[in-house]
């Protein structure tokens, strides 16, 4: 769970969500964004933190949104969401488990709705490269405004490449301080090798100077 200076600090929070989501809204005037991969080059740099709060934000906002937990190296969005759940994409990819006994509705945004990663498979990056997940993003594109997923760190594991193939675009979160600039640079080579339409970087972590918080930042490529 986050410390509580980072919730207090929400005002900095929502600006960053809000310009995100802007970006996002106004990315693309001719195909419409309908799916969205975050990912990072190392663990723990805030990628479930801020998949969630972008999720809650849009759907908060009147827009009809879906989010998969696609770590199924270390899931996380039931911790953060408070649910205990094995049921989740894998039991769909796997299992053939309805679209419907996948999905749960959040407690906070009556047009969030979450699928968890369900139980964790010994091929986690076939599985998530499958002809399977593919054919359920784009039907889920045809169904939401937006799909939001999350996923494993890309500077250490393939599975955010092989995602990164199959949305629309890429956020890479990058923590301040935590992440070396050789590191970044493989992540980001990692992603153009797969020619991953990389939107924007999200500075997670930051330092405010004025109220000596933590906050983000959002940038987009251009
Ligand atoms: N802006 C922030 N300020 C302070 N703490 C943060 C911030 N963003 C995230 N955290 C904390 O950092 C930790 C990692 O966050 P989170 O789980 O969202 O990262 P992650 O990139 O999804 O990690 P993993 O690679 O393990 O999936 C959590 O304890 C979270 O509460
Ligand atoms: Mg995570």
């Amino acid at each position: 769970m986050a410390s509580k200076s980072y919730y207090d600090n929400t005002s900095v929070i929502d600006e960053a969500i809000r310009t995100l989501r802007t970006n996002i809204s106004f990315s693309s005037t001719d195909n419409k964004l309908k799916s969205l991969l975050i990912t990072s080059t190392n663990p723990n740099e805030g990628k479930t933190s801020i998949t969630l709060m972008l999720a809650r934000s849009m759907a908060l906002n009147g827009q009809k949104i879906l989010l998969i937990d696609c770590d199924l190296r270390n899931p996380s969005v039931g911790k953060q969401i408070n649910v205990t759940s094995d049921i989740g994409i894998t039991n769909f990819l796997v299992q053939n488990t309805t679209q419907s006994e996948i999905v749960i509705k959040d407690e906070v945004s009556y047009n969030l709705d979450i699928i968890l990663t369900g139980p964790i498979p010994p091929n986690p990056s076939e599985l998530l490269g499958s002809q399977k997940m593919e054919n359920f993003i784009h039907k889920a594109e045809e169904i939401y405004d937006l799909v939001i997923i999350d996923s494993p760190p890309a500077g250490l594991l393939t599975d955010a490449q092989i995602l990164s193939t199959i949305v629309d675009a890429t956020v890479l979160v990058i923590a301040q301080g935590e992440t070396k600039r050789e590191e970044l640079q493989v992540t980001l080579q990692n992603l153009n090798n797969v020619e991953a339409n990389i939107l924007g970087i999200v500075f997670n972590k930051v330092k405010s100077k004025k109220n000596k918080s933590y906050g983000y930042g959002y940038h987009s490529k251009e």
